[in-house]
């Protein structure tokens, strides 16, 4: 069989090949800690499963609009008008199946051949992927460890030429875990309004941030109309499995998102939509009480990383990730991530699963439990020590 030329520019997630390979492992007997996929270890709240059972009861079992339920993007509408400012109604939403189709959307919907990407690296590898895919032209911005991996401005302003067309942003931010200090925040938008690119700003850890509120670059003056706000239910309710996201953009791209949620996917489930329409409007202490016990989870990461040799550890305040420097093992990141799995049981992402400049890292997600945590520290340490023998 022959293949389009453009599978060729398509890229992957590594957190699924690691998962796959540190399931074959313990099918075999082995016993693997679990830190390499990004998903809460917790539960969908049950008031929200309770919704999805009682949707489909009431007969939410049918197509429906391909920009989603007109009552649920009015809901959400209200709830990121009030609570992150930004300026949007029902017309501005568009509902998927996940937050990631809103990334390839966006990106199939404004971009021509040849086009720029400014994307971060270390980041969210479907962001490049996606942008070579559709022959646009991914140019990376770099995150450093010694600006607390946030988005260097003269960079930025020196990466962008007559051919940039969008700046991909994602705050709290994975791999890293770093939150955008606001006054980057500013400075980006006064370069989006100078320069008169677009920003897909992927929100999707908004809700698990540490300190200080989370600010949405789409509620700063003149910036709704140039970004594209992404954000889902996957990590802030534990509904991965679901799969249930959605996009606020400007009213014109908001009807060619829909048109290619009409080609691709006809729309997104309907009792599904009502589980997420009851998720947002229901109580939200399980999620505060989620939130809080990843902080902890965070400090014991942090310190239990730190007190390893050859091993520092920024100290993230958002996300569920810590994004350790390995530099002074003397491995480079994926053989280290190789070794973890195959002889200390600890499945972690290599720092380069997320660009080029996550060389000299490991990506371990906190979402698992304390106990768990605490075993692949520990395992992580021996397994330093019977090297360095
Ligand atoms: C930064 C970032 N954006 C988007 C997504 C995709 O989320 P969803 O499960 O809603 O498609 C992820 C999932 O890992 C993510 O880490």
């Amino acid at each position: 069989m022959t293949f389009a030329q453009r599978m060729s520019r398509l890229g992957t997630e590594t957190a699924f090949e690691v998962l796959a390979r540190a399931r074959a492992l313990e099918a075999t007997g082995r016993e693997v800690v679990h830190l390499e996929i990004g998903e809460p270890d917790f539960d969908t709240p049950r008031f929200i499963r309770q919704a999805a059972a009682a949707a489909l009861e009431e007969g939410f079992t049918h197509y429906g609009p391909s920009a989603g339920l007109p009552e649920f993007r009015q809901v959400i509408a209200e709830i990121w008008r009030r609570e992150r400012g930004i300026p949007c109604d029902a017309d501005h939403v568009v509902v998927t199946p996940g937050a990631k189709p809103i990334m390839f959307f966006v990106m199939l919907a404004l971009l021509e051949e040849g086009d720029e990407v400014l994307y971060p690296d270390p980041g969210f590898p479907i962001y490049e992927s996606v942008a070579r895919f559709i022959n646009a032209r991914p140019v990376p911005l770099v995150l450093r460890e010694d600006n607390d991996f946030d988005l260097d401005l003269g960079e930025l302003e020196r990466k962008i030429t007559h051919r940039t067309r969008l700046l991909i942003l994602n705050s709290p931010h994975n791999p890293t875990g770093a939150v955008l200090r606001p006054e980057t925040v500013e400075g980006i938008a006064a370069l989006a309004r100078k320069h008169s690119f677009h920003i897909l700003s992927d929100e999707i850890y908004a809700r698990i941030q540490y300190q200080g509120r989370h600010l949405s670059i789409a509620s700063l003056p003149g910036l709704a109309e140039r970004t594209i706000v992404l954000d889902g239910f996957s990590k802030t309710y534990a509904m991965t499995g679901w799969r249930l996201g959605f996009g606020i953009m400007e009213k014109q791209l908001a009807v060619h998102v829909a048109r290619l949620m009409t080609n691709s996917n006809s729309c997104t489930a309907t009792f599904i939509q009502r589980a997420g329409q009851a998720a947002l409007t229901g109580p939200q202490d399980e999620i505060r009480a989620m939130v809080e016990e990843f902080r902890a989870r965070r400090d014991l990461m942090v310190k239990g990383l730190a007190a390893l040799p050859g091993v520092r550890c920024f100290a993230p305040h958002g996300a569920f990730y810590v994004f350790p420097n390995i530099t002074g093992t003397g491995m480079p990141s994926g053989e280290l991530a190789t070794l973890l799995l195959e002889q200390a049981g600890v499945a972690c992402l290599s720092g380069t699963a997320f660009g080029a400049h996550g060389e000299g890292y490991l990506r371990l997600s906190y979402a698992n439990s304390m106990e768990n945590l605490k075993l692949g520290i520990r395992q992580f340490g021996e397994f330093l020590s019977v090297r360095a023998r």
